[in-house]
């Protein structure tokens, strides 16, 4: 068993404070909004999971077969000796890049969610001895401070998750990420494709319902946090595909008129029948515009991987 440390960058209440801020922010605006963070409680993170092994969610196993075949060459360009994970959420794909950087001495993976962190941490921990793993919670969109460990660093962003930022969080989130690394550490980033609408959409909206309870799960966090009356019945999960903008929107829409109270927040909501909520967007990319949006944040494109059906891509950059 190596060592497993729990860091939290954040006390305990300036979360249920963000969470207060971003729902007033949101709920009193037009059209009403909620930063996706939110839907990460321990419930969250299992519907996500789950969400990941549905026959609809092709992303997860795109990367997988990417990180599988690539993990020789990820590791070759890099050296890493530590490997900073942000939004590592179960970390189950981040094993092949463990099991090939034979030098690793220090993982940090950062994620919101302390279930899935700990969880994660302490089984990687106790099957890798010889691994430091030194978990972070913190919210990745802030400015990170990481643990002082041996360079070179890699830092891996996967799942796509970057697609959840919209453009002009992108922008600060990777010039943030820029800034953590020194010459000689890379970036490994994991960005879904655009593809056929219909894929896309299913992806977004199975039949099973699972990515419905996932989308509702914040309304469960606001209730409990906030003391909120949302009732997750009254609202019906939709995912729309932008073409414009190139991004899948999830939203909850209202069945009826109805008003929500939110007494932490001394606040009553009125939803009209059909009015929608938008709870989070995820962007699909092409290598053009990736490589744009690193290079604008002062880095350099210097592989990219993509499964064998070109659904999903890894790319790995340096700093310039
Ligand atoms: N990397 C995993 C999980 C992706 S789901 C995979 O590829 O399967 C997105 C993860 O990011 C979740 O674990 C969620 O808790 C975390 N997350 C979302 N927003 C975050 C934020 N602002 N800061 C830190 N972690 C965040
Ligand atoms: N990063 C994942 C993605 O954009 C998160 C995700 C998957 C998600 N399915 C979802 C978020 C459904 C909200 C609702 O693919």
């Amino acid at each position: 068993m190596s060592p497993f440390r729990l860091t939290r960058t954040l006390p305990e209440d300036a979360t249920g404070a963000a969470l207060r801020a971003d729902v007033r922010e949101g709920l009193t605006g037009s059209p009403r909004t909620l930063p996706p963070k939110w839907f990460y409680d321990a419930r969250g993170s299992e519907l996500f999971e789950e969400i990941t092994e549905l026959p609809e969610y092709y992303p997860t196993r795109a990367e997988r077969e990417i990180l599988r075949a690539r993990a020789g060459e990820i590791v070759e360009a890099s050296g890493a000796r530590t490997l900073v994970e942000l939004g590592s959420g179960s970390s189950e794909k981040t094993r092949y890049l463990l099991d090939a950087l034979s030098g690793l001495h220090t993982y940090v993976p950062v994620d919101v969610s302390e279930s899935a962190l700990t969880q994660a941490g302490q089984a990687l921990a106790a099957e890798r001895p010889g691994l430091e793993v030194h978990a972070l919670i913190a919210d990745f969109t802030a400015r990170l401070t990481l643990p002082k460990t041996p360079g070179p660093r890699l830092v891996a962003f996967l799942g796509g998750t970057i697609g959840n930022l919209l453009p002009v969080e992108r922008a600060a989130f990777l010039a943030s990420v820029r800034a953590l690394l020194a010459p000689g550490d890379a970036l490994l980033l994991g960005t879904d494709l655009v593809k056929d609408e219909r894929v896309l959409v299913r992806a977004y909206d199975d039949a099973a319902g699972v990515t419905a309870a996932f989308n509702k799960n914040v309304l469960h966090v606001i209730n409990r946090e906030l003391g909120a009356d949302f009732d997750p019945d009254a609202f019906a999960h939709v995912a729309l595909w932008d073409a414009r903008r190139e991004w899948i929107e999830m939203r909850l829409r209202s069945r009826t008129a109805q008003t929500v109270k939110i007494p932490a927040l001394e606040l009553a909501v009125d939803f009209a029948a059909g009015e929608d909520l938008r709870t989070e967007v995820s962007a699909k990319f092409r290598r053009q515009g990736v490589g744009r949006e690193l290079s604008a944040a002062g880095l350099e494109l210097a592989r990219w991987w993509t499964d064998r059906e070109e659904r999903f891509a890894l790319s790995l950059s340096v700093a310039r």
